[in-house]
């Protein structure tokens, strides 16, 4: 296919404060001289700040990394995943029209696009809101047909569940991604009889991860989560140069090791206030569910559990845990499987970690007077 550049040009790019820091952050990770190696992540950013690449975002990438305008435009042109034309100011929709999804029924939702979006892929809606095109295999291939609409997958499709998608998204609301049918991920459709999941699993980790960061829709602006750069340094936070003698040097995730003790990486850092996407309204937030475990005022006795026993807490989650009003073994164990839930998504930077690593069957063991290992 020919991908050129759009006609119509705005006058200038620039990245957000934000996203300019992220940007020279990304570009501190290479050596001197091997700048222009950011050049894909730079323009993807560039693209999630805006929804698409303009021809003055491309060479203002390809100013910052000092390479000729020629180099840049031969990667966003090469790579079908740049958008080199406006999208919808609120969502673009990717339609996986490879051989699993066209036999489950892609060609109904490329119908329901061309009714409820616009007849041809890449042009806007009436209203500019909406865009839509068809994507090859989003390797999804056991939920098909399947859909990617912003961030999130959205799968096991039909088309009238597919065009309930399009109206909530368009009322200003986003549903829960992930399997549309019920299923839990990929399991058989009469059930997994395998690695079944546990009771407290709400959601697929897909799903789950998806939820916690809450980016869905949006137009990244750097407003939404820490600049985590642990190649310089915790004092740098992204700000802080390579160059800075005073910034401690700290081994990079890539060295097999993780961000801190408790094996949190970037991805996990919480999702933070959604901003307004340029020419659109801000992304909703999606429906997180749970209800608070009932707290305590202070510990018993004014002694608290070592919850650090429990695998997958750290001094900074007991930290969390305790600030909230948790300080015993048996509190946890109490736990319901709404309130694991509403945990899951309140420890700050550890989401998901309540039910992944099942802290109420660890703490039942420990309340009952069992011995773990220190997490
Ligand atoms: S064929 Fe559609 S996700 Fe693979």
């Amino acid at each position: 296919m020919l991908r050129r550049l759009h006609p119509d040009q705005p006058e200038s790019f620039a990245f957000t404060p934000a996203n300019q820091e992220w940007a020279e952050a990304q570009i501190s990770k290479y050596p001197e001289g091997r700048q222009a190696s950011a050049v894909i992540p730079l323009l993807w950013r560039a693209q999630e700040q805006e929804g698409w690449l303009s021809r003055p975002a491309i060479e203002s990438v390809a100013e910052m990394l000092d390479m000729p305008y020629i180099r840049a435009l031969e990667v966003a042109t090469f790579y079908f995943m740049f958008q080199l034309q406006p999208v919808g100011s609120l969502a673009h929709v990717q339609v996986c029209g490879t051989t699993s999804c066209m036999i489950c029924g892609a060609e109904d939702l490329i119908a329901v696009c061309r009714e409820k979006i616009a007849p041809k892929a890449h042009q806007l809606s009436s209203d500019g809101r909406f865009s839509w095109e068809e994507v090859e295999c989003l390797g999804a291939c056991a939920n098909a047909p399947m859909v990617q609409i912003g961030k999130d997958y959205f799968e096991d499709l039909t088309a009238e569940k597919f065009a309930w998608l399009l109206d909530e998204f368009a009322a200003g609301r986003v549903p829960l991604p992930g399997p549309q049918n019920g299923r839990f991920a990929s399991e058989p459709a009469g059930g997994a009889t395998t690695l079944e999941r546990s009771a407290s699993e709400k959601h697929n980790g897909s799903v789950a991860l998806a939820v916690a960061l809450g980016d869905t829709i949006k137009r990244i602006d750097g407003t939404e989560v820490p600049i985590v750069t642990p190649w310089l340094g915790e004092k740098a936070k992204g700000r802080a140069k390579d160059t800075d003698p005073s910034v401690k040097k700290e081994p990079k995730p890539a060295n097999g090791l993780t961000v801190d003790e408790t094996g949190a990486t970037v991805q996990e850092a919480p999702a933070k206030e959604r901003a307004k996407p340029k020419g659109g309204p801000a992304a909703p937030p999606m429906q997180e569910p749970g209800t608070p475990p009932p707290t305590m005022e202070g510990p018993r006795k004014g002694k608290a559990d070592d919850l650090k026993q429990i695998r997958g807490i750290g001094p900074k989650v007991e930290e969390q845990l305790n600030a909230m009003g948790f300080y015993h073994f048996d509190q946890i164990a109490a736990w319901t499987e709404h309130e694991i839930a509403w945990v899951d998504q309140n420890v700050e930077g550890f989401k998901g970690r309540a039910s992944r690593d099942d802290w109420v069957a660890q703490a039942k063991d420990l309340a009952a007077g069992g011995k773990q290992e220190t997490s």
